[in-house]
């Protein structure tokens, strides 16, 4: 198989959930670039309008759904649209996110419950159902769960938020064990500080983004085709021998880097 071949999605479906903007259509348009067709979402349909229209453009069947996936009634019926319109779904983007970033002590039970139920419970809901309706089926598949740098780091005022990515870890490895043995794949693509609208009020704060970039060994954070290449390789053939991993795209800042230490003569 030529390097290329490795990440050809050509006649592949994805199903990427979150598409509305961001990330998730960014990861949508890459899947598609690739020659995958899709399966997008968003809250509000019509969000999704322009984004089916470009991506048809290419010459790629795009199916726009609507979807929350905080409510499981929700998921069943987007998966049941999903397969009385297409015959397989190859790939699953678990993109659909949100946060709530606050000091610990003014977190209220609706705030954990809107980061924690979007990101990790959402996540297994769909993941569930996508397999059991499409990939268990077809013995393969490929799940991208998009996790964090709060994988594998603590950040005060992110408790919910970190609560959930390091849940969506923990999840990907025991799905990962389960579903090996249908030819299906789960991994977490976990993206570093990318500027999105989840964020953007930090990226107008420059000496926060000083800060930020001082610490990540590459020198700047995120930007969008920063993800492309890791979500291609978790996507496709190429990663067929990896399962239950977290791909960390983050610059190296999970690294644990401060300043260099002064050296010891
Ligand atoms: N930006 C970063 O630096 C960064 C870093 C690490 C991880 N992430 C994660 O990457 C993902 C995308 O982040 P982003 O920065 O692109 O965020 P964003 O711009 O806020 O987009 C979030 C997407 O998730 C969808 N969504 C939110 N709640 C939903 C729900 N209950 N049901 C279904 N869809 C829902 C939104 O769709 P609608 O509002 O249209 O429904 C939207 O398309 C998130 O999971 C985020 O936590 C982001």
């Amino acid at each position: 198989m030529s390097h290329n071949a490795a990440i050809d999605l050509t006649g592949q479906t994805a199903f990427v959930s979150g598409t509305s903007r961001g990330l998730g259509e960014r990861f949508a348009m890459t899947l598609a670039q690739a020659g995958a067709d899709l399966i997008v979402s968003s809250r509000t349909l019509a969000s999704l309008k322009d984004f089916t229209a470009r991506v048809q453009d290419l010459g790629r069947q795009c199916l726009p759904l609507e979807l929350d996936v905080r409510s499981k009634e929700s998921i069943d019926a987007a998966v049941a649209q999903a397969k009385a319109a297409v015959n397989k779904v190859d790939i699953l983007v678990n993109n659909a996110g949100c946060n709530v970033r606050k000091p610990a002590l003014e977190i209220t039970w609706e705030d954990w419950n809107t980061v924690v139920d979007t990101n990790l419970r959402g996540s297994f809901f769909l993941a569930t159902a996508v397999a059991r309706e499409f990939m268990v089926p077809a013995g393969y598949g490929r799940i991208i769960n998009i996790g964090s740098v709060t994988c594998v780091a603590g950040y005060a005022g992110l408790a919910p938020y970190g609560a959930s990515r390091g849940g969506i870890r923990q999840m990907t490895m025991s799905l990962a064990h389960d579903w090996g043995r249908f030819g299906i794949t789960v991994n977490v693509l976990a993206p570093g500080w990318f500027k999105t609208s989840q964020n953007r009020v930090m990226y107008e704060d420059a000496g926060w983004v000083e800060y930020l970039t001082e610490r990540i060994p590459l020198g700047r954070p995120g930007a969008m085709e920063d993800l492309e290449g890791p979500l291609l390789f978790l996507a496709s053939e190429g990663s067929r021998y990896v399962t239950g991993q977290l791909l960390l795209v983050d610059g190296g800042i999970s690294v644990g880097a401060t300043r260099a230490l002064p050296a010891k003569k």
